[in-house]
């Protein structure tokens, strides 16, 4: 298998991980589409892209903006959900349940509005990956939203794999990768992140996002994984 000439939507593809995808599906010859909430960022991206590419700004909280999305894409061949915004941990004390809810809304809700709305128009073949993070599986105190998160997306995946079968539905599980989604950390306390991982991790360094993306082409190309969970974490839940 291989993605030439192979149609991708990539849901979020215009930062980090996502754009990291289209880049590593562009250089196998696939057309990539890309959608995010920021027009400038999505031209930005497209002029990263440069090619084929296309793209368009969308909400993916919106269900009907996502409903029509999809309907005019027409047929495509592997979806691909990488959209996420940074996490406030708080501990539960802390923690308002307004806003906790409303962290479901772009990482779980829109990845379940995607699947919803995409599938039918998914061709023989074709895939979708979704992501997670190792937070589901490794938490720490303060992170009971976002491994909630984690671990439900995960279950989807598995539920999707049989309900949606033949097609299969895959999930990217990554350690701390570094991408925009930090970027409201103070450039110190980043720093201070990255270092600590890189100590902690057998690997001896933090992930680029390109080092996620190629699990992303895997599962793509592969043809017999299904309701899996890829997990790619430099070895940080084994230490
Ligand atoms: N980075 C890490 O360390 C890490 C670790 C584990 C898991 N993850 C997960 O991996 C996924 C990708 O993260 P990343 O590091 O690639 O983050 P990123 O660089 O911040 O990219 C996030 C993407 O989501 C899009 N997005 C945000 N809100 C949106 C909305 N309402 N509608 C449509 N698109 C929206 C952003 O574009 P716009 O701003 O244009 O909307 C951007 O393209 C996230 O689910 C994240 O939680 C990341």
């Amino acid at each position: 298998m291989t993605l030439q000439n192979r149609k991708i939507i990539i849901l979020g593809g215009t930062s980090g991980i996502g754009l990291a995808v289209a880049k590593a599906a562009a250089a196998e010859g696939a057309r990539i589409v890309v959608a995010s909430s920021n027009p400038a960022r999505v031209a930005d991206a497209l002029a990263t892209l440069g090619g084929s590419a296309s793209g368009q700004s969308l909400d993916l909280t919106d269900e009907e903006a996502m409903k029509a999305f999809f309907e005019e894409t027409g047929a495509f061949d592997h979806l691909v959900y990488t959209a996420g915004e940074a996490l406030q941990l708080a501990p539960l004390d802390g923690t308002d349940l307004a806003t906790a809810r409303r962290f479901f809304e772009l990482r779980y809700w829109g990845a379940f509005s995607a699947a919803k709305h995409a599938h039918r128009l998914i061709r023989p073949g074709g895939s979708i990956v979704f992501t997670s993070g190792v937070a589901g599986m490794r938490p720490g105190p303060g992170w009971s939203v976002a491994a909630s998160i984690c671990s439900a997306m995960e279950a989807m995946t598995r539920a999707l794999a049989l309900e949606l079968a033949p097609l299969r539905v895959n999930i990217v599980s990554p350690g701390v990768v570094k991408s925009p989604l930090w970027r409201d950390m103070t450039t110190e306390a980043r720093d201070a992140l990255y270092e600590a991982e890189a100590r902690r991790l057998p690997v001896g360094h933090v992930a680029e996002p390109q080092d996620i993306a190629s699990a992303y082409v895997y599962l793509m190309n592969q043809t017999y994984a299904t309701g899996q969970t890829l997990v790619v974490e430099g070895g940080g839940l084994l230490v």
